[in-house]
């Protein structure tokens, strides 16, 4: 089975990482790492603790402070297809930008960039400030792909998990994997 790393962090959009880690792990392994402030977020937010993610079929937890884990390497890391940080906070994203690792988040992604792994940020803050910009920009020049947690309107939703599929979708795009979580544009 194919590997994918993913990241939860706290920023708000905690639902963006839990129907992520949902789909991706019908079709691949998923390594889940999830932030002291995600564990947090996924609490307020969707009423979950993290022992309902890690029970999950395919799904294996890793200690955001374990800096011995395998996904801290480049050896271990370049046979993933890809790192998905969902939803990004503007905390980890600054870490990403300055190559600061204060945790085992900001370490897969620092391997991810130097080893040309692909890297997604779902990020997410509103507005953002100059400071944040600046910092999205960093990772793009780096390599990283940015997406912001903004869903289209055009396949006309109805429903929240419509909205939610939509970003879900985007980034399963970005990692070149087939989905039909949205309808496509006069598909
Ligand atoms: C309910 C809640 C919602 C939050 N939403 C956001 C957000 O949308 N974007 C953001 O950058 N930070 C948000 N934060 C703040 C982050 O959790 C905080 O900056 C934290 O230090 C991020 O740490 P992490 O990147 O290690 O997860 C939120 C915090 C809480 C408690």
């Amino acid at each position: 089975m194919k590997r994918v790393l993913l990241c939860i962090t706290g920023a708000s959009g905690a639902i963006y990482g839990y129907r992520l880690l949902q789909v991706l792990s019908r079709t691949h392994r998923v390594d889940l790492i999830v932030s002291d402030a995600g564990r947090i977020v996924l609490k307020e937010e969707l009423g979950k603790d993290l022992s309902e993610l890690e029970g999950l079929e395919n799904v294996s937890l890793h200690n955001c402070k374990d800096l011995t884990s395998p996904v801290a390497s480049g050896s271990r890391l370049v046979r993933y297809e890809g790192v998905v940080v969902a939803p990004c906070s503007m905390s980890t994203l600054a870490n990403v930008a300055s190559g600061i690792n204060e945790n085992l988040i900001h370490r897969a992604c620092e391997v991810a960039l130097k080893e040309r792994v692909p890297l997604l940020l779902l990020v997410r803050e509103m507005p953002y400030s100059r400071v944040h910009l600046e910092n999205m920009l960093r990772v793009y020049d780096a390599g990283a792909i940015v997406i912001p947690a903004s869903p289209g309107f055009y396949h006309r939703p109805k429903r929240l998990e419509e909205l939610v599929d939509f970003v879900v979708g985007k980034v399963l795009d970005s990692l070149r994997i087939e989905h039909t979580l949205y309808k496509r544009w006069r598909e």
